[in-house]
Parts: C-alpha cells; structure tokens; sequence
C-alpha cells in the first residue's frame, strides 16, 4: 500500500506518489500497489467511541479502511514535512486502526525543504513504534521536490529512481520475514 500523506489543493505529493506508484509496479511485478489518495478515502477526524485495538468498529468507512489496510502486507508513506513533522491526515488515518498495521514493514518517501522531510520520517517512526510496524533502513528523501512537478508529473532523478527501487526490494525482503510473526 502506497499512501499520500498531503491533502492539500495543488499538493506535489500526488505527483511523486503515482510516479512511486507506477515504478514500483514496472521495476517489482511481484508487487502490486494499492495507491490510497487520503483525498480519495475521505475519511472524517477519528470517529470511533472505543480505542481501535478492540476492533469494535462502528462507522461503515472504519471497516472498509479496515480491510483495505489488512489486505497490505507492507507500506510506503509518501510525506511532506510540516512544521518539522509529517502530515496530519496520516495520522488520522492511522489512528483508526491498530492491529492492521502491526507486524508490517514500511518505508518512507519524505520530502520538504533542505531537510528532505526528515524530521518528518523521524517522527512517523515514534507512531510506528507504538503500532509494531517495522521501518526499512531504505528511505528516499527529497529536497524541493516540487522545482521538477511539471503540469502534474514528477520528473525524478536517477538517484531517486535508485533509492525507490531499493525501497522496494527491502519491503520485499522485509515482509517474507514478517509474515510468519503475522501466521500469515
Ligand atoms: C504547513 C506547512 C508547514 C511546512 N513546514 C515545513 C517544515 O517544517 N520543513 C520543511 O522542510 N518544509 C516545510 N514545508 C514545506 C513543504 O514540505 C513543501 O511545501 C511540500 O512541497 C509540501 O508538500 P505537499 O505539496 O505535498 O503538500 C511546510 C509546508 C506547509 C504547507
């Protein structure tokens, strides 16, 4: 699963994550994407009365979230940097779930200004930890992504390509070893 952090009107992050998305599926054909737009998935501020590790959901988007989450056996954040974290409706979509995340691995595509989203990485990990997920030593970051967005499509580097590809073969590698803590 492939999320996009950013829900703001005229967001790079759709860009770079249908790109991410596309090489991904081109470079590893053993994988196959889910590209979750949280634009698209629409999901209201965390609405549910009992804390998600009782699974006692009660709103119709709770559960269809529920089983697409389930459904991934690893994921890929792509996340700007805000205010030295990552975007606020990542966590809100995180936390409506609990046990689908755990056991999982996850890397991140972090982008902002020089730092290259990574104070925003750094952050997720500290959510991550309490969920159980496991973070890839492969990461890409980037520094002022939005200068090669050109109407709508991200043009990346070599280097970037690289580093993505790497991301994915970890996830690969990450997961085969998961599985088995999940009895999956
Ligand atoms: C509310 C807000 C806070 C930001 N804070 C940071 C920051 O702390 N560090 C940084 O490097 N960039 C920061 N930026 C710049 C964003 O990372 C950059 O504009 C990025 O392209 C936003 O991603 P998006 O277009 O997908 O929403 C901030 C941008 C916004 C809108």
């Amino acid at each position: 699963m492939l999320v996009v952090a950013s829900v703001r009107p005229g967001r790079i992050g759709l860009p770079i994550a249908r790109w991410a998305a596309e090489r991904i599926a081109a470079t590893h054909p053993g994988i196959e994407v889910d590209l979750v737009d949280l634009v698209e998935l629409g999901l209201p501020f965390m609405d549910e009365p009992k804390h998600p590790r009782l699974r006692e959901y009660t709103q119709p988007h709770t559960l269809a979230w529920s089983a697409r989450v389930e459904a991934a056996d690893a994921f890929v954040f792509v996340t700007p940097e805000y205010n030295y974290s990552y975007a606020p409706a990542l966590k809100n979509a995180i936390d409506f779930l609990f046990h689908e995340w755990a056991e999982k691995p996850y890397a991140q595509v972090s982008y902002g200004g020089v730092s290259g989203g990574t104070r925003a990485a750094a952050a997720f990990s500290v959510v991550a930890g309490a969920l159980g997920m496991l973070r890839s030593r492969a990461a890409l970051e980037m520094n002022f992504p939005g200068t090669r967005v050109l109407d709508g499509a991200f043009d990346p580097t070599e280097s970037e390509e690289t580093r993505l590809d790497a991301i994915a073969a970890d996830l690969l590698r990450l997961d085969a070893a998961l599985r088995p803590l999940r009895g999956a």
